[in-house]
């Protein structure tokens, strides 16, 4: 037969053959469920009508649905039609990076008037850090980068594929739900001169736990003595107090202090534009020579990682920034967003409150962003699940996003039942419980 005479005339010849194309990928065994786009698989896959999703930080409104925001679709009525079938040119590519340096630098900033900075359009949040994390690789191969504990789960995925040494350093204090703002300062102190930090300047991932503006005047003072470099992951500008200017405060602090930095933007949160990829990564340097250099080096890191981002989204991000009218739409809408988590924060925890629990629900207000750290435990967390269908990433982080009008007192009930009940025992047990 033909095909045999194409294999050597061999059926045994050939079975071997495609044998040893099975045992190709026998050593590819699947890889752990993401710890938050898993939680939204498990969501999906429960038919009960009254399951909530608080894993994914992705606003919703309050009838649980993703938003398009107004100045989105003004913006995309200015691009119909325009010929953006090709990659977008130079001039718009610079526009929307300009942009997004003068939205988190502030648009008075030295840095930005005196053409000090370099930077690229990033494939969100995620892209803008992982070109970061190779960046650093390739210029500073045997610096650490240090994350604070805890961090958005995916940076230790991003320095980890980068091949760069990862190191946590005090953030978060489980005991009073805050700062651990000396252990933070020691960890500055005691790590090797020159280090990388990443620091959330605005709404913490995961913990909604922001440093005051006194204690970023101090994080940056440290920094500084031990001559360590600062990047910013900012991915949730607008959702800590509702304005973005009060939002990049932090980075601000930092720019008068003098420190060269790094920023990471996303605008997938604050211009709901999640399915389009549109982020930048952005550096402040000495002088505009040393900023040439600096872009064009990202530009071939991007080049061979992806080749250039899709054209649709920065259309939209340099329309919307670039538009007067259209970028005050934006803040508003901005402001409406942070308003409905704050009002549902408060909700929460006046429900918890009249239920009679007997617990501390304070930082449910105090924290501030997306998400609420709330202190539930695994077991409470899997009853959560179980019992209510309410479904939040493991460490027990909510996404105050997901809580509506309609769910929130459901929520409470379903978030009383598991803490009460081990708050019971353990006082039976005279342990300190929750
Ligand atoms: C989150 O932390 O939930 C968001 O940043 C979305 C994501 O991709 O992890």
């Amino acid at each position: 037969m033909m095909w045999r005479n194409l294999v050597g005339n061999s059926g045994r010849a050939w079975r071997s053959r495609c044998m040893s194309i099975v045992r190709r990928f026998e050593h590819v065994s699947p890889a752990p469920k993401d710890p938050i786009t898993g939680v939204t698989e498990a969501f999906l896959a429960d038919p009960s009508p009254n399951k909530i999703n608080l894993g994914v930080g992705a606003y919703r409104d309050d009838e649980g649905r993703p938003v398009v925001l107004q100045c989105v679709r003004d913006a995309e009525a200015k691009i119909a039609g325009s010929e953006f079938l090709e990659s977008v040119s130079a001039a718009v590519n610079s526009k929307m990076v300009e942009e997004s340096c003068k939205l988190i630098y502030g648009k008075d900033s030295d840095a930005v008037m005196e053409g000090r900075f370099a930077g690229i359009q990033a494939l969100s949040g995620t892209g803008a850090c992982r070109l970061f994390a190779e960046f650093q690789r390739r210029f500073y191969p045997n610096s650490h980068m240090y994350f604070p504990a805890p961090t958005w789960s995916n940076h230790h995925n991003i320095w980890r594929d980068a091949q760069v040494s990862a190191r946590n350093f005090c953030y978060y204090d489980p005991q009073s739900k805050d700062l651990n703002f000396e252990g933070l300062i020691n960890d500055i102190k005691n790590a090797p001169e020159g280090s990388f930090f990443l620091l959330h300047p605005c709404a913490h991932n995961p913990t909604g736990v922001d440093p005051t503006e006194e204690e970023w005047r101090e994080i940056s003072y440290y920094l500084k003595v031990k001559n360590h470099f600062p990047f910013f992951d900012v991915a949730y500008q607008g959702f800590a107090s509702g304005v973005m200017d009060k939002d990049a405060r932090a980075i601000h602090i930092f720019l008068q202090d003098g420190h060269l930095v790094a920023c990471a933007q996303s605008f997938a949160k604050n211009m709901g534009l999640y399915g389009h990829r549109v982020g930048c990564l952005s550096f402040i340097c000495d002088d505009s020579k040393q900023a040439v250099a600096i872009k064009s080096q990202l530009q071939q890191i991007a080049r061979a990682m992806y080749g250039s981002p899709p054209v649709h989204g920065v259309l939209l991000v340099s329309t919307i920034l670039g538009d007067q009218a259209i970028k005050a739409l934006w803040t508003e809408e901005i402001k409406i967003m942070a308003d409905r988590i704050q009002g549902m924060r408060a909700t929460l925890r006046e429900s918890l409150e009249k239920l009679g629990s007997p617990l501390n629900w304070e930082h449910i207000t105090s924290q501030v962003g997306m998400f609420c750290y709330s202190g539930l435990k695994a077991e409470q967390i899997d009853r959560l699940v179980r019992e209510f269908h309410v479904y939040m990433t493991s460490d027990g982080r909510i996404s105050m996003a997901g809580v509506t009008t309609g769910n929130v007192n459901y929520l409470a009930n379903a978030i009383h039942e598991v803490t009460n009940s081990g708050y019971e025992e353990s006082q039976i047990l005279g342990e300190s419980g929750f």
